[in-house]
């Protein structure tokens, strides 16, 4: 009989692409994807446990699901992901009474899926949170949320070894590995085949991508792969995520001036700008060392998008470390980004090693001040952008008005303008007439 299931996803892109490969495990095995939780046998969140409040809500959301197990018996909620990881058993044991687990699965334990719910439906533990040195699930084909989507992700990598102090993801998805990339070029392929226009390469640091042929021995980098990706079709945009400082080489810049379909974005997380505070960190770069690399992005591809992720209120942070990250955010002149206030990760060697000694009421002052100097930054750099003409990807109409449609540059900016009877995936030129600080607006300029 098959079952219904329905994945709920929270976290980072690399989560979602992981929910694709469950979606696809679970249905070559019968089972159909549900709408709604109410719809469903099983209910997968996938999860994300990089800050307290990331966990909390998703505790909050298994707490208002039980209420289902009423309506139909039988119904199985699993935990996936990063909190599955990190909190293991902990999560079948009900210590919270009344909110049930019946299932828990880490990041390399998906295939096992199947044979996990089997074991739940008859009452035992399933549990499987071992971490792979090797799984990529390079052989299974993902099933797209968005089947005539505009826009993919293909995971070219999987796990970290970097241990930035505060960070619980080389707790979460173990080893750093590298997926054959003549699986990362068929997939490109297919999406293309699929009618997709745009694909964006996923990995903790895919700077620090590495490919070794079996007997050849021959070694393909990050460049590399990307060249192969972009050379699939000129018309198929390719972005990619996330950048270290400590490994974003300039044959990589070179790499993206030398194909017109490599988006010219790259999200270069900061997170502080004192060297002092990256030390501590264990970032391995300087405000220096970061500095040179934002230098050597506006040489190479002038005009290139500029995103980061920047930490408010880390362990022992003076009030001189956190302005050099506001000093810093203006050199740069980043048109983007995440910023969140510090939370401590059970486990982590910040955890271990620092106090997390900045009162809260201080890192929100200070988070509310980098989020206020971002938006001056962002609706500069808006700014910049209006009377220019650019090539927008359509993705679909816009949430605000359904009239305008809204689709993204190259830069990865969102521009929205009214609705000349296009499709999502049309390339569009629009003439950029007004902005916020998130938006730009504009009119198409495609000669009729
Ligand atoms: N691999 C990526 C980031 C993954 S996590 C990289 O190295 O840049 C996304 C962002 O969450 C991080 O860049 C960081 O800014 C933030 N983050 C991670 N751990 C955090 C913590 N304990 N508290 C607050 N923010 C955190
Ligand atoms: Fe976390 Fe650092 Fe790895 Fe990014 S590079 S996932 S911040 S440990
Ligand atoms: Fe969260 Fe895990 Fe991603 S902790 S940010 S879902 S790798």
């Amino acid at each position: 009989m098959s079952k219904k299931i329905y994945i709920e996803t929270y976290g980072c892109q690399m989560n979602f692409s992981d929910s694709e490969i469950v979606a696809s495990v679970m249905t070559s095995h019968h089972a159909k994807i549900a709408g709604s939780p109410e719809d469903a046998d099983v209910i997968l969140l996938n999860t994300c446990s990089i800050r307290d409040n990331a966990e909390q809500r998703v505790v909050n959301r298994l707490r208002a699901l039980q209420h289902l197990r009423k309506r139909r018996p039988g119904l199985l909620i699993g935990v996936l992901g990063c909190m599955a990881e990190r909190l293991k058993e902990e999560l079948l044991e009900e210590k919270t009474p009344g909110l049930r687990v019946d299932l828990v699965a880490g990041p390399d334990a998906y295939r096992q899926l199947p044979e996990l719910m089997a074991d739940a439906e008859t009452g035992q533990k399933a549990i499987n949170v071992l971490l792979s040195a090797d799984e990529t699930y390079a052989d299974i084909s993902p099933v797209r949320y968005t089947p005539g989507g505009v826009s993919a992700f293909i995971s070219i990598m999987r796990g970290c070894e970097n241990f930035c102090a505060y960070c619980v993801v080389p707790f979460t998805r173990g080893k750093e590995r590298s997926r054959d990339p003549r699986s990362v070029v068929t997939e490109a392929r297919r999406l293309v085949a699929e009618g997709y226009r745009e694909v964006t390469l996923l990995g903790q640091n895919v700077n620090s991508y590495r490919w070794k042929e079996n007997g050849s021995g021959k070694i393909t980098g990050f460049s590399e792969l990307l060249g192969m990706v972009a050379s699939v079709d000129p018309r198929l945009r390719v972005r990619f995520a996330t950048s270290h400082p400590k490994d974003m080489s300039d044959e990589l810049l070179h790499r993206m001036a030398d194909h017109p379909n490599i988006c010219k974005a790259i999200h270069l997380p900061m997170q502080s700008g004192s060297s002092e505070v990256l030390k501590r960190m264990n970032r391995k770069y300087s405000r220096e060392d970061y500095l040179d690399r934002i230098a050597a992005i506006k040489r190479i591809l002038p005009g290139c998008g500029l995103s980061t992720d920047i930490i408010a209120g880390f362990c022992g942070e003076t009030e001189e470390e956190f302005e050099e990250t506001l000093d810093l955010m203006d050199k740069a002149g980043f048109d983007f980004a995440f910023m969140f206030k510090y939370s401590e990760r059970p486990g982590t060697r910040a955890a271990e090693k620092y106090t997390d000694d900045v009162p809260d009421a201080v890192k929100t002052r200070r988070l509310t001040a980098i989020i206020d100097k971002q938006q001056a930054l962002s609706m500069e750099s808006n700014r910049k952008d209006v009377g220019k003409t650019m090539e927008v990807l359509t993705e679909g109409p816009s949430k605000r008005s359904g009239q305008m449609m809204m689709g993204r540059t190259t830069c990865n900016k969102v521009v929205v303008f009214p609705d000349q009877g296009y499709q999502p995936g049309d390339y569009v030129r629009v003439k950029i007439t007004g902005c916020s600080a998130a938006t730009l607006k504009g009119e198409s300029a495609n000669e009729d």
